[in-house]
């Protein structure tokens, strides 16, 4: 079924039905205005109504303590040139992001910064919930491992996300794509341990919040590689009182979702923390969760790297050979086996993401890095660092944020694909109309048996 709608025939009923008029609605954003000045955190449902659609208004009154900013298309428009193609960062399911500049003279009070600024590719009611997700969730969380919304733009049909700008991008880039350094073993690590510091804050919350979309594109680094999470579209509150888990429809990355969550459709903390598991597996192999191009024992990342997890003597055959050998090998095993305990199939087994920030943050410290020398040459005639037979000098290429530069060898593999499924229902379609046709449609079966 196609979702795509004219932008009159999905918007106007809803308008309708939430905008301006509609008085009940208008006194709930009020009262959730107060709650909100009380410092809690609305939770989704508070937010929501019946169909959980917000009028702009609506919306704003309910973030009113969240420091938000809303902005104005033509104000965007300006601070990203019209979205020229030469401010245009990447493109993810829900549209593409441009590299934009703001101060205080777009909005009084507003700190000079570069911002980039999500274009959303609007289908239906479901693209405009998961936006609104990401305001609700994002507006009111604060942390130095999550990406920090500057404000938004809810106008008419328009629907955009202004964040602080991450100038390294994504994890995702770093780790798959061609002309990208690769990253050395503590740099790894330390956005290891600050993507799970991101979710001890999420899961540790007064109110807790289950990410849901754990993975690598959603990791993104600032010029000092510390990693902060993106794209709250996808989350959900915690379980409250007595429960044990949300029931939710089945939504998330392959390779990438927990399988007790793809089965049941049942969403606890401890889903997010396999993700963790299957990012910290990209993080110490350089090797995409699902990888279609390689040979068919090799495409599921988790079924192929397990056996070799708990093996010390078979460990170093699935690390990443791009880190030729620099790494503690102490500290690779460590990281290795946490990886194990998050990719257990067994949820009650998986630890709590405190308890990974508590073995992973020490490896920091190891020293036990062999160091490889780095040849580079120095022109004879002018001085120039390249050209000519004189050996300079070494580099053990381990800062945290040094990184040898050498071009790597390009890396295959599609982009992960989009998983959607009414538990119940059979499956569900649910991503962006221009990454619809290349996100392959998947089973619970499917995935079970990869
Ligand atoms: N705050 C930001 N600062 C810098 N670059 C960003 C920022 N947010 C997103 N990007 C970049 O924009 C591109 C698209 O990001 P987006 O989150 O829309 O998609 P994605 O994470 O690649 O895919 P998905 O839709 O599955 O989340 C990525 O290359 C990402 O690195
Ligand atoms: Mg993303």
């Amino acid at each position: 079924m196609s979702r795509k709608k004219s932008k009159a025939s999905w918007w106007s009923p809803l308008a309708s039905c939430f905008g301006r008029g509609d008085k009940v609605s208008q006194i709930r954003s009020k009262k959730l205005a107060m709650k909100q000045k009380s410092l809690q955190r609305l939770s989704f449902s508070d937010v929501s109504h019946s169909t959980g659609m917000l009028s702009p208004e609506d919306l704003s009154i309910s973030l009113v303590g969240s420091n938000l900013y809303v902005f104005t298309l033509a104000e965007l428009k300006v601070a990203t040139q019209s979205f020229s193609t030469s401010n245009f960062i990447g493109e993810g399911g829900f549209g593409p992001v441009y590299k934009g500049f703001v101060d205080d003279k777009v909005k009084p009070g507003l700190k000079a910064q570069s911002v980039a600024v999500k274009l959303l590719d609007l289908e239906g009611v479901q693209g405009h919930m998961e936006w609104q997700a990401e305001v609700i969730f994002l507006g009111q969380l604060r942390h130095p491992h999550l990406v920090k919304l500057i404000g938004y733009c809810y106008e008419e049909e328009h629907r955009l996300l202004v964040y602080e700008f991450m100038a390294r991008g994504s994890l995702e880039n770093h780790l798959f794509k061609r002309f990208f350094a690769p990253l050395p073993w503590l740099t790894r690590l330390k956005i290891a341990v600050g993507a799970a510091k991101g979710l001890v804050f999420l899961h540790e919350a007064e109110k807790p919040v289950i990410y849901r979309d754990f993975k690598a594109s959603n990791i993104l680094l600032d010029s000092d590689y510390k990693a902060k999470l993106s794209d709250f579209g996808l989350a959900k509150d915690g379980p409250e009182g007595d429960d044990t888990h949300v029931s939710t429809r089945v939504m998330g990355t392959q390779g990438y979702a927990a399988p007790e969550y793809i089965m049941t459709g049942h969403l606890t903390a401890k889903s997010d923390v396999y993700s963790f598991g299957v990012v910290l597996l990209e993080l110490l192999t350089g090797r995409r969760s699902v990888d279609k191009s390689r040979p068919s024992r090799e495409q599921n990342l988790v079924e192929w790297a397990r056996p070799c997890l708990n093996d010390a003597r078979k460990l170093n055959r699935i690390m990443d050979p791009s880190l030729e050998g620099q790494y503690s090998t102490k500290g690779a095993l460590k990281a290795a086996a946490v990886a194990y305990q998050c990719l257990s199939q067994n949820p009650k087994s998986r630890p709590h993401m405190s308890t990974i920030v508590e073995i992973l943050e020490p490896i920091l410290e190891m020293d036990d890095i062999p160091t490889g020398p780095f040849v580079y040459t120095v022109s004879a005639e002018n001085g120039n660092e390249e050209g000519s037979g004189k050996t300079k000098a070494t580099e053990n290429g381990q800062h945290h944020h040094g990184h040898r530069h050498k071009r790597r060898s390009p890396r295959s593999g599609s982009r992960s694909e989009t998983l959607s499924r009414d538990v119940g229902n059979g499956l569900h379609r649910n991503s962006p109309r221009h990454l619809r046709e290349s996100r392959a449609q998947i089973t619970t079966k499917e995935l079970c048996c990869k």
